[in-house]
C-alpha cells in the first residue's frame, strides 16, 4: 500500500474521504479553498480577491489514545513531514492532553478617579451586580452556559497619572470569545463609571490568555530514537534556547509553525494566538514553550504548555468551507479539544525541529523539497520532476538554472 506522501492529491483525497466520511461537495471545497471572493467581500474591506495557501494533512497523531488525521495551512517546505515524523516515533503511546476551561480575560482601563482605593473597594464589594449586569440573558454565551465568573483589580500608576484596571475572566466556551468579551465590557462600562466615578477607556480582550493554557506531553523511548546519546543531543538543544533569548525565539518559532498551520486551518485569529503564545513565554523572562528532561530509563520526556484562544463557531470559521473541513477531518466539536491538538502539534513540531538540528541538520530534508520545487519551477513535469530532483540533489547543485538545464539536455 501507498504512504500518504507517496500518493497523488486525487488519492490523498479519496483516502481521506473514506477515513473521515468526506462528501464529493466538501471535497470540491479544497479547489476553491475555503472562500470565494464574494464571501471576501462580506468579511474584510476593500477586497480585490482571495489568496490561497497550501492545506496537507499530517500523519500518525494518536492524542488521548485517538488516531487524528490534523489538517496544516502552511507556506514552509518540511513541516508537515517533520511533525508527522515526530508524531509516529511516540507511537504506540501519541500524546497526552491537559486543557483548562475557555476563560478568557477582557480589559477596562478606568482613568480620571479621585479617590482610586476607594473606587477599586466599590467595584469589589459590587462585583456580584457587575457580573450580573455582564451576563445578559439574552446573550448567546449566557444561553449556552458560558459568562463572567469574576472581575480582579489593579492599580497603575502611570506617566499620565494612576488607573484603575478591572479584569473580567470570562469563560467564553466554545468561541474564540473576543467579540463576546469586548461586547459585554461595552455594553457595561457606563455603570462602572458611575460606580467609580471615573472615565472608562480601553475596553478590550486581552491575548494573554493565561488561564485557557493548553497542554501536551509524550515520551521517545531511546530506542526509538537512535540511543542515548540522541536524547542527550536534544536536551543540549532544548538548555541552548533556555539560556539564550536568541535561540528561544527560533525554538519557539518552530513550534508555532505547528500550532499557527492549524490555528489557519481552522479559520482562527493566528496573530491573537501567536500574541498569547509569545507573551506567555515571556512572563518571568523569555523562555522556550516546551520542555524536556531524560527519564530515569533515559528516554526523552516531551512536553508544551501555552495560551490557546481558538473557538470552533464563530462568523469567520462558519463563513469559511475548509475550516469547517478541517474540524471534520480533525473530528472534534470543542474548542477545548481542537486547542489539545494544537499544542501537540506544537511539541511534535518542536521534538522534530530539535532532533534534526542536533543530529544531521534540518538543510537535507528541506533541501530535498526546495530541489523538487526548482524542478517544477523550471518547467519539469510528470516522471521528470521526480528525476531532474534527484539529479540536482546529487549534483549539489539546487538552482532553477540548473533546472533548465538538466531539462533541456534531457529532451
Ligand atoms: C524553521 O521554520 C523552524 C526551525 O528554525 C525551528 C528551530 O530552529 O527550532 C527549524
Amino acid at each position: 500500500m501507498k504512504k500518504f506522501y507517496e500518493m497523488s492529491v486525487k488519492e490523498r483525497r479519496e483516502e481521506l474521504a473514506k477515513k473521515c466520511g468526506l462528501t464529493k461537495e466538501e471535497l470540491k471545497n479544497l479547489d476553491i479553498g475555503g472562500i470565494d471572493v464574494e464571501r471576501a467581500d462580506v468579511m474584510i474591506e476593500n477586497v480585490i480577491g482571495v489568496y490561497r495557501l497550501p492545506l496537507a494533512v499530517a500523519q500518525n497523531f494518536v492524542i488521548d489514545g485517538k488516531p487524528r488525521l490534523i489538517p496544516m495551512v502552511i507556506e514552509e517546505p518540511s513541516v508537515v513531514a517533520a511533525a508527522s515524523n515526530g508524531a509516529k516515533l511516540t507511537l504506540p503511546d501519541g500524546f497526552k492532553t491537559k486543557v483548562d476551561d475557555s476563560i478568557m480575560i477582557g480589559q477596562m482601563q478606568i482613568v480620571k478617579i479621585r479617590n482610586i482605593s476607594e473606587a477599586e473597594k466599590n467595584v469589589l464589594k459590587t462585583e456580584e451586580k457587575i457580573l450580573e449586569k455582564c451576563n445578559d440573558k439574552n446573550s448567546t454565551i449566557i444561553k449556552l452556559g458560558g459568562g463572567a465568573r469574576r472581575i480582579t483589580t489593579k492599580q497603575l500608576k502611570t506617566a499620565v497619572g494612576e488607573m484603575l484596571i478591572l479584569n473580567f475572566h470570562v469563560d467564553v466556551l466554545d468561541s474564540m470569545g473576543a467579540n463576546t468579551v469586548n461586547t459585554m465590557l461595552e455594553n457595561i462600562s457606563s455603570f462602572v463609571e458611575k460606580l467609580t466615578g471615573g472615565k472608562t477607556r480601553l475596553k478590550i480582550i486581552s491575548n494573554l490568555a493565561d488561564e485557557r493554557l493548553a497542554r501536551a506531553e509524550a515520551l521517545w523511548k531511546k530506542e526509538v530514537l537512535g540511543g542515548e546519546d540522541v536524547v542527550d543531543k536534544i536536551i543540549e538543544a532544548y538548555e541552548f534556547s533556555k539560556n539564550d533569548i536568541y535561540r528561544c525565539s527560533t525554538h519557539n518559532k518552530g513550534i508555532m509553525n505547528g500550532v499557527d498551520a492549524l490555528v489557519i486551518a481552522l479559520g482562527n485569529d493566528f496573530r491573537a494566538v501567536e500574541a498569547g503564545a509569545h507573551s506567555y513565554a515571556a512572563f518571568n523572562g523569555y523562555k522556550p514553550l516546551t520542555k524536556y528532561e531524560k527519564t530515569r530509563c533515559g528516554d526523552l520526556k516531551g512536553s508544551i504548555e501555552l495560551p490557546m484562544a481558538i473557538g470552533t463557531v464563530g462568523g469567520a470559521i462558519k463563513s469559511n468551507s475548509c475550516a469547517q473541513l478541517a474540524l471534520k477531518i480533525l473530528g472534534v466539536k470543542t474548542a477545548k479539544e481542537a486547542s489539545g491538538i494544537c499544542a501537540t502539534l506544537g511539541l511534535a513540531q518542536n521534538f522534530a525541529a530539535l532532533k534534526a538540528l542536533s543530529t544531521e541538520g534540518i538543510q537535507k530534508g528541506h533541501m530535498k523539497l526546495h530541489a523538487r520545487n526548482m524542478a517544477i519551477a523550471a518547467g519539469a513535469k510528470g516522471k521528470d520532476i521526480q528525476q531532474i530532483t534527484k539529479q540536482m540533489i546529487e549534483d549539489g547543485n539546487i538552482t532553477i538554472s540548473h533546472a533548465e538545464t538538466l531539462l533541456k539536455n534531457r529532451s
